[in-house]
């Protein structure tokens, strides 16, 4: 079994981030998304990993996954236009060999489901492919799937249903067998003019093919937009029960509930509340942090007070009351009487939700 992560595209939802930064290598809890589904790959005993990358973002992406030295064998792939998920899978084609099986995931995806069980179900229901469902409120918006309850077999999938189907969407996890690639040739573009992994998934249903379901009844997210981004770092840092603060600087402050301090940072005159992440290299005075706040390295802040928010690498933020945002890396922030659900990039406010 090999895996294959999706990781170019064009980002719009998060530009103007993604002009020149891949969003799979934005941060949550301190970690590049990507590096989390890379995870999610070796945990099942996948170290055999395709990622197909954009022209614009793909070396940034290639030295950050090379720096990081995984234990697993890494080719990278660059699609040159993103013409849609099921070109970007087809453009795996040479790395997976006739007669293999194959993982794709969504390097800008979240999940909690363990892959093993799933590479478990495929190859014991022999099936052609296997989707990962969740349950939606808005079916409306997603692919969604029709299946037999008591086999998991698909019976009907649905992009993007005018009159209710079913309430279980597509996520982004799929497992394949080599004979997608049939599939994907035969594809004509959609109505928004991309090749849909969808529509070669229908296609395998109504040829009446095996095509599974697993139902996912934890998190999923897309982190492509700002309201994803900042929900998944929440429910991670909700997740996560392995803080620590040994090691940091704290002096004069109130500490509450899990809050991991990287060694070599300096808290002073703070109140922080947990769960919050903040990396090394991170200075902080006379502010209030938290809850649900991940800080990466390099950092200092200075008589804020933030909430519910990201702030990348090597920020200064000054006199500002942050909620609900994104601070992109080497941004300067000052007298800000209140951000709330912004973007905020070089030194500018750049979109508000
Ligand atoms: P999307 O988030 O659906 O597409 P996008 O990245 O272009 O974002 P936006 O809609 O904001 O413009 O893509 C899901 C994942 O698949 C993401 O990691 C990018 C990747 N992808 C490709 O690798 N190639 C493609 O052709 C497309 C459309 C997406």
């Amino acid at each position: 079994m090999k895996g294959v992560i999706l990781s170019g595209g064009k980002g719009t939802r998060l530009a103007p981030v993604t002009l020149d930064y891949p969003k799979q290598l934005l941060p949550v809890m301190g970690k590049p998304i990507l590096f989390y589904t890379i995870e999610y790959l070796l945990e099942a005993g996948i170290n055999e990993i395709c990622i197909i990358v954009s022209p614009e973002t793909g070396s940034l992406i290639e030295s950050a996954v090379k720096k990081k030295n995984f234990p697993a064998s890494f080719e990278f792939v660059y699609q040159a236009e993103p013409l849609g998920l099921a070109h970007a899978v087809g453009m795996s084609k040479g790395f997976i060999d006739e007669g293999d099986d194959f993982v794709v995931l969504l390097g800008d995806n979240l999940f909690d489901k363990k892959l093993k069980s799933l590479i478990t179900t495929f190859k014991e229901t022999d099936a052609s492919s296997l989707v990962l469902l969740k349950e939606v409120d808005r079916p409306y918006a997603f692919g969604v799937v029709q299946f037999d309850s008591e086999t998991g077999k698909a019976q009907k999938l649905v992009e993007k249903p005018k009159t209710f189907v079913s309430k279980y969407a597509i996520v982004g996890v799929y497992l394949f067998k080599y004979e997608i690639f049939n599939a994907i040739a035969n594809l004509n573009p959609s109505a928004r003019g991309e090749l849909e992994i969808t529509d070669a998934i229908a296609a395998q249903v109504d040829l009446g093919q095996n095509v599974q379901t697993s139902i996912l009844d934890s998190f999923w997210y897309d982190t492509g937009t700002l309201p994803g981004l900042i929900t998944s770092n929440t429910r991670l840092l909700i997740a996560n029960k392995n803080f620590d603060n040994r090691g940091a600087d704290v002096r004069d402050s109130y500490i509450l509930g899990d809050v991991f301090i990287a060694e070599g940072s300096i808290v002073q005159n703070c109140n922080i509340m947990g769960p919050v992440y903040i990396g090394p290299n991170t200075v902080i005075k006379n502010s209030t942090i938290g809850p649900f706040t991940s800080i990466s390295e390099n950092t200092i802040l200075e008589d804020v007070e933030i909430q519910q928010s990201l702030i990348m690498q090597n920020c200064h933020l000054e006199k500002t009351k942050i909620v609900s945002s994104f601070v992109y890396k080497d941004t300067k922030v000052k007298d800000h009487a209140l951000v709330l659900d912004e973007i905020f990039k070089g030194n500018n406010l750049c979109k508000t939700y």
